[in-house]
């Protein structure tokens, strides 16, 4: 054995059990109660929480948007991934106009080969299904990528015509769509209709983007779904109206599915009135009190089976494009730091049990996006996993943080307690406030949807 792990509590999706794990060429390859440590480097964990590593499956790093490019690259992002205990993202390859989905992944990958510090794969955000386009997603899920996206918003969204050919060729080819679920069109009327009156702040962002116009278009999306008999992922579900749609589709039976991100369960609208409400644009925005109650419910009943972060982050001087126009303002917030701290606090002060947190976290992102390798504490799973110090407190505080930004919407909240030490494929990636990864350590994942 090469690492043993002393003396830890193993938590997984369904149960926690005191005992030693040993670590063999970067996989977990013993659980018991007591190992022998010849020959082994030892870790002692001193009975407190070692959990599997967590996947991020909604991050955009390095992402050209909103007239800029995300603050994050892959080193930084995987980097400040790491450090808050994440050991595998899933980013995205939006793809380019005429190009092939598996050529948009080998764009991507080659700016994130050499440079990641953690495990990635990709999920292609589609454009263009001209030609024989919509096809080559056949080609990408043979080389395991089995995930794609489509926007209802942006510059770059598709129309309904082409969403729906596309969940239609996602039910053929076995693959999983995501969706960016917002009604452009009412985004649109109510912000001509904002800038025309002169009402142009940050709140502005909030307003011109109601409720409603989430919730109808997650509506429509689980219409089509439905019709078609795929599966459906939305990302990013931050209204009530949403999650009831979500519920009733599960409770008839359909498999949709719904993330959400720490940053709808932390916040309300009110953020948007702050001096630094800018800093807090992101689509679709955080929602009323009622929605965040409504997403914290679905998470227990488990209605919302993962969380992501949405991770975008953009520089205060670009975010300061837009103090005098909203629309000015690129879209997208920090959190691939603050995600699995945030949600293991939630466990340690007793909102949601810790088991909970590994399924969002760990074990249902795995399953439903094919990381065969990953998620859990099993024996042949890769060695991703999170020594947990419940008793440190820890108030986020950008200096702290391993992005590449000038600030963070965490600034000032308090976690009770934080990652000690991380591994990523039982490479020690983290310890105790130290990022001791290594820049081009993370591989590329291929991924089999069951
Ligand atoms: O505001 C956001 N969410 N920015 C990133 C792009 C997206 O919509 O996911
Ligand atoms: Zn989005
Ligand atoms: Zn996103």
């Amino acid at each position: 054995m090469d690492l043993i792990i002393k003396n830890g509590i193993i938590v997984t999706a369904t149960e926690r059990f005191r005992a030693d794990l040993g670590i063999t060429n970067g996989k977990i390859a013993a659980i018991a109660d007591s190992l022998d440590e010849a020959g082994a480097a030892v870790l002692d964990a001193a009975g407190k929480p070692v959990l599997p590593g967590a996947i991020d499956a909604h991050t955009h790093l390095a992402m050209p948007f909103g007239g800029t490019v995300s603050s994050d690259d892959y080193y930084t992002g995987t980097r400040a991934a790491a450090c808050g205990g994440t050991t595998t993202v899933l980013d995205f390859a939006l793809q380019d106009f005429g190009e092939t989905m598996m050529e948009a992944v080998r764009r991507r990958d080659a700016l994130c080969r050499g440079n990641a510090v953690v495990d990635y794969a990709f999920h292609v955000a589609i454009k263009d299904v001209s030609g024989g386009l919509l096809d080559s997603m056949e080609e990408a899920v043979k080389n395991g990528v089995p995930s794609f996206k489509v926007f209802m918003v942006y510059d770059f969204g598709v129309t309904d015509g082409v969403f729906y050919r596309v969940l239609k060729k996602a039910g053929e080819c076995g693959a999983l769509i995501s969706v960016h679920a917002e009604n452009n069109e009412m985004i649109k009327l109510f912000t001509e209709q904002f800038l025309k009156e002169g009402k142009t702040d940050a709140r502005h962002h909030y307003l011109s983007r109601p409720e409603f116009v989430e919730a109808e278009a997650d509506k429509r999306a689980i219409e089509w779904a439905k019709s078609l008999g795929t599966p459906l992922y939305i990302v990013h579900l931050a209204n009530r109206e949403g999650v009831r749609a979500v519920t009733e589709a599960r409770d008839a039976g359909y498999s949709i599915y719904a993330e959400t991100c720490p940053h709808y369960l932390e916040f309300t609208s009110e953020v948007y009135s702050r001096p630094d409400g800018r800093n807090f644009v992101c689509s679709p925005p955080i929602k009323g009190e009622e929605s965040r109650q409504a997403l914290w419910e679905a998470i227990r009943r488990g209605d919302i089976p993962t969380i992501a972060t949405d991770h975008c982050p953009f520089r205060s001087d670009e975010k300061d494009w837009g103090r005098e126009d909203f629309t000015k303002i690129p879209n997208g917030c920090s959190g691939i730091e603050v995600m699995y701290p945030y949600m293991l606090s939630a466990a340690n002060t007793g909102k949601i049990p810790y088991e909970k947190a590994v399924e969002l976290c760990a074990s249902n992102p795995a399953k439903l996006f094919g990381l065969t390798d990953k998620g859990s504490i099993v024996v042949g799973k890769d060695a991703d996993l999170v020594i947990y110090d419940p008793a440190l407190p820890f108030t986020i505080t950008n200096d702290k943080m391993h992005s590449d930004c000038d600030h963070t919407i965490w600034e000032g909240i308090t976690l009770q307690g934080y990652p000690e030490t991380v591994l990523s494929r039982g490479r020690i990636v983290y310890d105790k406030g130290r990022f001791l990864g290594e820049k081009g350590a993370g591989r590329f994942v291929r991924r089999v949807l069951s």
